[in-house]
């Protein structure tokens, strides 16, 4: 299998390159900064171009959609700017859109495609705990373009899953998080292979639970 894992620099995405790695996968990691092997920006359509060509007819049987930005972390309502919406919306909604856009194609390459994209339990409307606007907002876009994805993309045999990976210890997560990164990306792997043209769609969390919307 052939896995794409973007944001795959640090945290969640740089531990699911080396896990699937492990497990006998090839891996294209990307990064803003080149350090996981291929640079790619989820917000340039430059980059996604660029990033494309370079895998020419290459096919994705796996693709993850992990970058994301968290801006808002405990900032007060009043301090909400229009950069803040637009950088979190930039990476979190139009970096997936434009990631799956971009390799669409090589994704119609594989025999059994699959496209993953991190959402967060902050995505749903049933649990609103007041807060992180931004994110929220954000999160809750991507799993619509999942949910979205996944009945145009059936016809295709393309299957699509949103996740929550837990509450993890990283940057993001922050050091109080439940789970480590190991944990979180080896429940998702699990999910990853599980997910077919029958469960498409679906809003799981790392440890194979049905999320509420
Ligand atoms: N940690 C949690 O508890 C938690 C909970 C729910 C959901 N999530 C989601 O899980 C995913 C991974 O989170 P994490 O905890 O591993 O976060 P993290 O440690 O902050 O890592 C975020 C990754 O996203 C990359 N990134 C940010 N903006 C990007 C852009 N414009 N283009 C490409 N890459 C970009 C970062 O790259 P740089 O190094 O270049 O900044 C980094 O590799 C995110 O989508 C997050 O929202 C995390």
């Amino acid at each position: 299998m052939h896995a794409v894992v973007t944001g795959a620099s640090r945290g969640i995405g740089r531990e699911l390159v080396k896990q699937l790695t492990e497990a006998g996968h090839e891996v294209t990691g990307t990064s803003r900064d080149h350090s996981s092997g291929v640079r790619l920006d989820v917000c340039d359509s430059g980059q996604q171009a660029r990033f494309a060509a370079h895998l020419g007819d290459k096919p994705v049987d796996l693709l993850v959609c992990n970058a994301g930005v968290y801006i808002d972390k405990g900032m007060a309502l009043e301090d909400y700017t229009t950069e803040v919406w637009s950088k979190s919306l930039a990476v979190n909604v139009t970096g997936v859109f434009l990631t799956v856009q971009a390799l669409l194609p090589n994704l119609r390459l594989s025999d059994n495609p699959k496209i993953a994209i991190i959402s967060s339990q902050m995505a749903s409307h049933a649990r609103a705990p007041g807060g992180s606007y931004a994110y929220r907002a954000s999160k809750a876009a991507a799993l619509n373009i999942g949910r979205n994805l996944a009945t145009d993309l059936k016809p295709e045999g393309i299957s699509v899953g949103i996740y929550h990976p837990g509450w993890v210890r990283t940057d993001m997560g922050g050091s109080e998080g439940d789970i480590s990164v190991q944990e979180a990306a080896a429940g998702l792997m699990h999910e990853f292979d599980v997910l077919t043209l029958q469960t498409t769609g679906c809003f799981h969390t790392w440890d194979g639970r049905i999320h509420a919307f």
